[in-house]
């Protein structure tokens, strides 16, 4: 298990039968950038069983958090989702992943466009006092199928927007487009559609998306991510990487079959 630490649990919370949400210790030496991923698990028969989950917290906080779908037959959600307080998982040493900002130029807005659990890594960005000292507005966006499935990105979103030391620096600067798909809510539509119509920007009284301007971070579906490319590349966004900086950034988010 040396590629592994063990945390343990300090809460964890369900937000539908399908998705919860816990929090771990963190390790004192534990250092990774907001939006990156690690891989996470349980220890099951002397093993690791781990998968790529992003840190739905920020760097600097005591404590990590993870955001999970559960999957009847799932090897580890079938598992971790009957975790508790005090339980010990298992997180790598190693985080990476490419929702950074050191892969997007500078811009005016940025926007964090995402569908299920493809919010957890955005989680983190919105924490980050960087991004809203890089740029003049911070669009979180997120879709869903059902309007129940929207309350963990709710709850962050409003945490955020309370809390004691981020409060002033997101006010006015953080906008938030929740939407879902399969049942009536204030805003309906796929994420992909309702950027590419211009719907989304102008409910915000922001202008169409334009690479001159803004910068998009992506995390979703393997569909979903192939459709927002699409849209990016038409658009004449570049995608970008640490080596090369661009003004857009895609990961999958974790589903586990
Ligand atoms: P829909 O209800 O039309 O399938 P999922 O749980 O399947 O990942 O879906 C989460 C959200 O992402 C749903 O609102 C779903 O819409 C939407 N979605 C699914 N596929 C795509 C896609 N290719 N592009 C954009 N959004 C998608």
């Amino acid at each position: 298990m040396a590629a592994f630490d063990q945390q343990r649990v300090l809460a964890v919370r369900h937000w539908t039968d399908r998705l919860f949400s816990f929090r771990t210790t963190r390790d004192r030496g534990f250092r990774f950038e907001n939006g990156q991923f690690v891989m996470i698990g349980l220890e099951v028969d002397g093993r690791p069983l781990v998968r790529a989950y992003s840190i739905a917290s920020a760097n600097y906080e005591d404590e990590l958090g993870f955001y999970s779908i559960k999957v009847p037959n799932g090897p580890l959600t079938s598992r971790l989702q009957s975790i508790a307080v005090g339980d010990m998982v298992l997180v790598g040493r190693k985080p990476t992943g490419t929702l950074v900002q050191d892969s997007l130029k500078d811009g005016r807005r940025l926007y964090l466009v995402s569908t299920g659990t493809g919010l957890a890594p955005f989680v983190s960005v919105i924490r980050d006092p960087v991004v809203y000292e890089r740029f003049e507005s911070v669009v979180l966006i997120h879709g869903c199928r059902f309007v129940d499935e929207l309350a963990y990105g709710r709850a962050e979103v409003e945490a955020v927007k309370a809390d004691e030391v981020l409060a002033e620096m997101v006010a006015g600067k953080l906008l938030y487009y929740p939407t879902v798909t399969r049942e009536p809510f204030a805003h309906t539509g796929r994420v992909n559609e309702l950027l590419r119509s211009g719907k989304l920007p102008a409910d915000l009284g922001l202008p169409a998306l334009d690479p001159a301007d803004d910068r998009v971070m992506i995390c979703g579906s393997e569909a979903m991510l192939a459709d927002v490319v699409a849209l990016m590349k038409e658009m004449a966004f570049d995608e970008g990487s640490t080596s090369r900086p661009g003004t857009y950034v895609i990961e999958k988010a974790f589903a586990e079959k």
